[in-house]
């Protein structure tokens, strides 16, 4: 069984779609969609926007539902430059910009406990995202549609909504990392921790700037829509 985990409602919707044989379980205010998408078996589920919200959803999932791996889906802020709105970023490994114990002498993202500042996604199921962004773009492009963008990297998460030049330079600058969002580290932690492979997929709605007040709102459908359409050829290809 594969487990997907989104932050918010937009970023389910159209994935939601696909699933057949849905049964709905709702687990400390958590709806949690088990059912098959493409014949295969998945947990779907939305966790809130956060790392609390998004560890809660990931340890809940795997105790109740035991999934062989979990995919955190949805939409990220642009921190490297050459990327553009919907362009698909998969993470090769994920960092919490926001952890600091750098008072006590600590590396700055260090996990206490862990050893880990870059939680490393599991390899064969990023590189299964990555083709299947291929396989998309393929039929985009036979039915003369854009193709996307594809970018493997480090994704920055933390509890805020980058929006400044400023909060996006120290990001990059720290740990050099490709896209921020808010969840996938959280997720990468829990995973890590419970043994559970895992990978992040995610598309560009802003430029985690001052354009992002405006484009996050205008954009992120579309972008999750994308992520969408990616993972109907994760299942079906
Ligand atoms: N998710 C999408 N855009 C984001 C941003 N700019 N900061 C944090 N999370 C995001």
């Amino acid at each position: 069984m594969i487990g997907i985990i989104c932050a918010m409602d937009v970023e389910l919707e159209k994935i939601l779609t696909m699933m057949e044989n849905e049964q709905g379980d709702i687990i400390s205010g958590i709806v949690f969609h088990k059912g098959t998408i493409g014949g295969k078996e998945a947990v779907c589920a939305v966790c809130g926007v956060g790392k609390v919200f998004a560890a809660m959803c990931t340890q809940t999932m795997i105790l109740k539902y035991s999934p062989d791996c979990i995919i955190n889906v949805g939409v990220a802020g642009a921190l490297d430059k050459h990327l553009q709105i919907t362009d698909i970023v998969v993470a090769d490994d994920l960092v919490q910009h926001d952890m600091d114990v750098t008072a006590l002498g600590v590396p700055r993202g260090m996990i206490l406990g862990t050893d880990y500042i870059a939680f490393p996604t599991e390899k064969s199921v990023s590189d299964r995202l990555f083709n299947s962004v291929d396989a998309l773009n393929k039929d985009r492009a036979q039915k003369g549609e854009k193709t996307l963008g594809i970018f493997r990297g480090r994704i920055a998460s933390g509890d805020q909504f980058i929006a400044t030049k400023e909060q996006k330079e120290d990001i990059t600058d720290a740990f050099g990392a490709a896209a921020c969002e808010m969840e996938g580290a959280s997720i990468a932690q829990v995973c890590y921790v419970n043994h559970i492979p895992y990978a992040v997929m995610r598309a560009i709605s802003d430029t985690a700037d001052e354009s992002s007040e405006v484009d996050f709102p205008e954009f992120s459908k579309a972008a999750a829509d994308c992520t969408a359409e990616v993972i109907r050829h994760f299942f079906t290809g």
